[in-house]
């Protein structure tokens, strides 16, 4: 794992701890470093109404729009799971938009197992700009 891997998973573990997550009772932690350099993190906020709430690695990413950045450099997440956890569909499309395939997304349990893969791997044929060519 890279010094920079190790980094990432420290910032999500700790903000980790500040999800918002009472429904599910699974609070997931996000790090993005920008590739400014600079790191983002970003925690799920869950709501009474289910599908309202939002997934860490959205909340890293409004945190490093926010702050003026529109490049990901790489990613981590990380949750109390049994196998290192695994970002879904919708945030897989929403870290593409910022990212090239070759970002590493080292994903991790907080008992310290991790997995590194890449965004292309994460989201095979992604829907990008190119389909929209004719419009
Ligand atoms: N969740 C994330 O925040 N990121 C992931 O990568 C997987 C799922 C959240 C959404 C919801 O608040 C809870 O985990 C259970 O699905």
């Amino acid at each position: 794992m890279s010094h920079d891997a190790t980094l990432l998973i420290d910032a999500a573990r700790s903000v980790r701890l500040n999800a918002y997550a009472p429904y599910s009772n699974f609070k997931v932690g996000a790090a993005i470093k920008a590739t400014s350099g600079a790191v983002y993190t970003g925690v799920n906020v869950e709501n009474v109404a289910y599908p309202e709430g939002t997934c860490a690695e959205a909340g890293a990413i409004a945190a490093m729009i926010a702050a003026g950045d529109t490049g990901i450099a790489e990613v981590a997440v990380i949750a109390d799971s049994p196998i290192p956890v695994s970002p879904c569909g919708g945030c897989r499309q929403k870290l593409a938009e910022f990212g090239k395939g070759d970002v590493v997304v080292t994903l991790a349990t907080t008992d310290g197992l991790t997995l590194q893969t890449t965004l292309a791997d994460l989201l095979p044929g992604a829907f990008t700009q190119e389909y929209m060519e004719r419009s």
